[in-house]
């Protein structure tokens, strides 16, 4: 039979399956689902594809979205997140994984597309995405086709970005495999879901434009992600990631945080926590008058630039740190990004430079300029908490892959139309009411008079959907 998985080395499984054994204690929310439906089995018979961090965490929503009766394949979404020993428990397993640490862009657009590739050439019928490159995948194979039966021949590449570019030759030679491949498994699809905050932008952008091909579940903005996975998650997988990297003290250090939103507010909040100066830089105002009166500096990059020791880009947008910038930061200053794309900080323009770059070790590049400047880049400008440490701890992604089992349940049952939708709040209510006994917190219930006074359900929902947390 066919080796069906492409990951470092097999040999790592047992390490895998005991981390993976502790972690399942961690992570009440998502073993408590999975117990709930094992029986019902409410995912059997649906192809499963996802594309989201290969970790041990990620392991159990596997095993968990396989007790649902799914049938799986996973790729990571990040080239330098996967944890190589979790990739092998799970193959051991006999679930198709292609994900290891260290993969080229080629690779890593291979590995996405194997995971979208079942038996006989059929696509799933389910995604979860992180980031949405396999929504991408599909979407932009998809329009090559039309494009194709259009004009009979191929619309020419003109961006000059490495990675589209690697993703633009893939779609060609799936076609010239064949022409039909993504007009052949759109049909099966019924939606994604998916986990963060850029590839939710991404989805809200296709929807607008009239091209989204399928339902899509935002995970991201259910409460019981954004607001604990992205600030508690961040507030203690930053440091974990500059640590093990650099080693560097942290405190009485200037520290620039690039966007307040909540992985800023989790990073900043960090940061403060081991004696920190923090500077935060904002575009929206009511964000920078959080800050400020949580005690922040507010100014913009350029007047801190000769002041930060490290600067961590928490925007989700591109183009935060530019060539010039970091041609102004003081020497030693470390660099690293925690959003989703390596694009926050200029990173091809600092590899295409007159600085020298010298690895320290992977992961941890040193860039010389000809005045003798040095600086520090963390994971390539890619995700620091994945690239240089193991991303969040379990407990906090039990809460974001709860809604994840979730949102697949719902996708699976239903079966929406095309369009964005998010978990009812009844839903999110109930993912944080999986994880208090885990930290023995207690709940108080409301009486028939108080929930009467208040106009509320006894059991919830307890806030409008509008409410902010
Ligand atoms: N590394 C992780 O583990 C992890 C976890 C969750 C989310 N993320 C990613 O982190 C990023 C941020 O997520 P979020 O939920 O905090 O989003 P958010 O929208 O809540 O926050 C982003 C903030 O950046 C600000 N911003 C945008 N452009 C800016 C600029 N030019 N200068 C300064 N500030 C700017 C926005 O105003 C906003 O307040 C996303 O890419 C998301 O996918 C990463």
């Amino acid at each position: 039979m066919k080796q069906d998985y492409k990951i470092k080395d097999i040999g790592l499984a047992d390490l895998g399956r005991k981390k993976i054994t502790i972690s399942e204690k961690e992570m009440p929310g998502l073993m408590s689902l999975r117990k709930q439906y094992a029986s019902e089995k409410p995912l059997k018979g649906f192809r499963l594809t996802g594309s989201l961090h290969m970790t041990k965490e990620t392991a159990i929503l596997i095993e968990t979205l396989k007790d649902l009766g799914a049938d799986v394949r996973w790729a990571s979404c990040n080239i330098f997140s996967t944890q190589d020993e979790a990739a092998a428990a799970i193959a051991a397993t006999g679930t198709p994984v292609y994900a290891w640490k260290g993969e080229t862009l080629e690779e890593y657009w291979d590995c996405t597309l194997q995971a979208l590739t079942f038996d006989n050439n059929l696509g799933p019928n389910l995604l979860v995405d992180d980031g949405g490159d396999a929504t991408l995948l599909i979407h932009k194979g998809y329009e090559l086709e039309n494009y194709f039966n259009e004009h009979q021949s191929y619309p020419d590449i003109t961006t000059t970005n490495s990675e589209e570019i690697v993703i633009e030759n893939l779609i060609r030679k799936v076609h010239q495999l064949n022409a039909n491949h993504w007009h052949n498994i759109v049909p099966d699809i019924i939606g994604v879901s998916e986990e963060t905050t850029t590839g939710v932008a991404r989805l809200i952008q296709m929807e607008q434009d009239n091209k989204l091909l399928f339902a899509a579940f935002n995970v991201n903005d259910s409460a019981t992600k954004s607001k604990f996975d992205n600030l508690y998650g961040c507030r203690e997988s930053l440091v974990d990631g500059i640590k093990r990297a650099t080693e560097v003290m942290m405190a009485g250090k200037t520290v620039v945080v690039c966007g307040y939103g909540d992985v800023g507010k989790g990073c900043a909040q960090s940061m403060r926590s081991y004696g920190c100066k923090v500077v935060v830089t904002e575009i929206d105002p009511i964000c920078a008058l959080q800050a400020a009166m949580e005690g922040y500096e507010v100014k913009t990059l350029e007047s801190v630039l000769n002041k930060g020791h490290l600067f961590v880009t928490t925007t989700g947008n591109k183009d935060i740190i530019t060539l010039e910038h970091i041609r102004g930061m003081r020497d030693q200053a470390i660099v690293c990004n925690i959003g989703h794309f390596d694009n926050e900080i200029q990173v091809d323009a600092l590899n295409d430079s007159d600085a020298t770059r010298e690895q320290i070790k992977p992961q941890y590049d040193k860039y010389t300029f000809p005045d003798g400047k040095e600086i520090f880049l963390l994971a390539e400008g890619r995700l620091v908490n994945l690239g240089c440490a193991t991303g969040h701890a379990s407990f906090v992604m039990s809460t974001s892959f709860a809604n994840q089992v979730l949102a697949q349940i719902f996708l699976a049952d239903r079966k929406p139309e095309i369009g964005l939708y998010d978990l009812p709040k009844e839903l999110d209510e109930e993912v944080a009411r999986l994880h208090l006994n885990h930290l023995d917190a207690e709940l108080t219930i409301l009486t028939d008079n108080q929930a009467q006074y208040i106009g509320v359900n006894k059991n919830g929902p307890f806030k409008k959907d509008e409410y902010r947390y």
